[in-house]
């Protein structure tokens, strides 16, 4: 049996369609790094407590308006619990746990990742507001997940 012509063409021009795609978004990926940022550093998860910058959990200026804050995450909490910080600052937050995947979103911001043992996730956001704003764990960890949540004060 032989193809028709134009079902030919089709056939080429669509799996030339589906090569182009992937080559653009592995380009953009690995090439230009353009892919979620997550994922970079690694951390041995049994030694969280003894690695640095988590052997020292807690909220540092770096710069004039920039903050980063080291922070473990374990069932079912956030350490540092309290973080204090003025408004206009940019925030880093550098991010590991120490057992299962916990989630880390900010309640009115975009900010929302997992953090997983073994990784270390990083997250920066800007917080202009003055208020209190709501650290929530939204990936289920356990008995007391939902517990697991802090606050952040801008002012
Ligand atoms: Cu930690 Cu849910």
């Amino acid at each position: 049996m032989q193809m028709h012509k134009h079902e030919k063409i089709w056939l080429t021009l669509s799996s030339a369609m589906i090569i182009g795609f992937l080559l653009i978004a592995g380009y953009q990926t690995f090439a230009l790094e353009l892919g979620p940022p997550s994922h970079k550093e690694t951390i041995d998860p049994q030694k969280v407590d003894e690695t640095a910058p988590f052997d020292e959990p807690g909220v540092y200026q770096t710069g004039e308006n920039e903050y980063e804050v080291v922070m473990t995450l374990q069932i079912f909490s956030f350490t540092p619990n309290e973080i204090e910080i003025p408004a206009g600052s940019e925030v880093t937050f550098t991010m590991t746990s120490k057992d299962v995947t916990h989630g880390f979103q900010i309640a009115g911001t975009n900010v929302n990742a997992m953090v997983m043992p073994g990784y270390i996730q990083k997250i920066k956001q800007t917080f202009n507001e003055p208020g209190e704003y709501l650290i929530l764990c939204n990936e289920y960890c356990g008995a007391g997940h939902q517990m697991m949540s802090t606050t952040i004060t801008v002012k």
